[in-house]
């Protein structure tokens, strides 16, 4: 009698081993869509605490089709990638105005909304409505080519096609959203990228990569994008009220619409500094101190910025200056910050 297919023993050890996160309790397909938009580039520990703010300011479709844009991106603050929380807000829209307020459910449909490829309709028809279709993404692409020894270069659209061939056979069509899940999950525990733990493995005898000891050279390590190193000085500017200077139009690569950020000069140093914040600004300041590095990264950038800590000596009276705000730091909190500009503000 052959033994419990590799689908069984992966969904038994995910029944054991997953981890308890907060879309995994029955979630409706409007939660099941905003978590898996969020985990789009991003780690699961990551999105937690986000995807439990974002719901309870807007916990249905018409509270985020409703919701003003400040709102929205305040709540979506420090995820990165903030055309995710704009297109989800589209969606949102269209399922009101064409799917009377409900989420289609099957994947083709899906994936005709703002922002959603084959990757995020299947997760959302598997996960939220139990439709059998395979999702593949950066783990299950590594634990399929593992587990059956497929050497091809996994970001060729072949190699795809082959991956989601494997994974549309070895799919189990009762659970498929837990099935699904459960290969996300051993990729991103069990079957990382270097040093997988293949003795706790439950497919470690359906392996072929295990077998041939070949878990470190698939999947062939990818040429991955070149990063840019950009190096620059920022500037915490307080005033005598304790209230905070922050920008609106910050340029590339910080450039983001609807957030604001802190001045930043690029390739410059503190007296490059001080005549900008002066410029744009209106700001004097008799004292600058050092505050340290802060890295930061935004998409491809590495950026690395030197922080100044400044006091205004008081505040520009002048409207002619680029656009800027004066705020108190709990109204900052308030409003849609940049991840670098979250970042400094902790040194407040
Ligand atoms: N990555 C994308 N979707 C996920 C999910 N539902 N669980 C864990 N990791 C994921």
């Amino acid at each position: 009698m052959p033994g419990p297919s590799a689908a069984n023993k992966l969904l038994r050890w995910y029944d054991k081993h997953q981890r308890q996160l907060p879309w995994r309790s029955n979630a409706s397909g409007y939660e099941t869509l905003v978590a898996e938009t969020m985990l789009q580039q991003t780690q699961v520990k990551t999105v937690i605490p986000y995807y439990r703010r974002f719901l309870k300011a807007f916990p249905n479709f018409v509270a985020l089709a409703q919701a003003d844009e400040s709102a929205l991106l305040t709540c979506w603050s420090g995820l990165g990638y903030y055309r995710r929380a704009r297109y989800l807000q589209q969606s949102a829209q269209e399922v009101i105005t064409h799917y009377h307020g409900r989420l289609p459910t099957e994947a083709d449909e899906l994936r005709k909304l703002p922002g959603i490829g084959s990757y995020t309709a299947n997760a959302i028809a598997s996960i939220a409505f139990a439709k059998p279709v395979a999702v593949v993404d950066g783990n299950v692409k590594r634990v399929i080519s593992r587990l059956h020894g497929i050497r091809d270069d996994v970001s060729r659209s072949k190699t795809l096609q082959k991956i989601e061939a494997v994974a549309n056979e070895m799919l189990c069509r009762k659970r498929p959203g837990d099935f699904n899940q459960a290969l996300m999950e051993l990729g991103a525990t069990l079957c990382s990228r270097s040093k997988p733990q293949c003795h706790c493995c439950p497919l470690q005898h359906d392996c072929v990569a295990y077998k041939k000891n070949l878990q470190e050279q698939i999947p062939k390590p990818q040429a991955t994008r070149q990063t840019v190193a950009l190096i620059g000085s920022g500037a915490l500017v307080t005033s005598k009220q304790g209230k905070v200077l922050l920008i609106a139009d910050a340029p590339k690569p910080l450039k983001r619409q609807g957030l604001l950020e802190i001045p930043v000069i690029w390739h410059k140093r503190e007296r490059a500094l001080m005549s900008h914040l002066k410029k744009q600004y209106g700001v004097t300041s008799k004292f600058i101190q050092p505050l340290g590095k802060v890295r930061h990264g935004v998409m491809h950038y590495r950026m690395q910025i030197d922080l100044f800590r400044l006091q205004a000596e008081r505040l520009p009276r002048s409207q002619s200056h680029h656009r800027h705000l004066w705020l108190k730091p709990t109204e900052a909190d308030q409003q849609p910050l940049s991840g670098l500009c979250h970042k400094v503000l902790k040194y407040l």
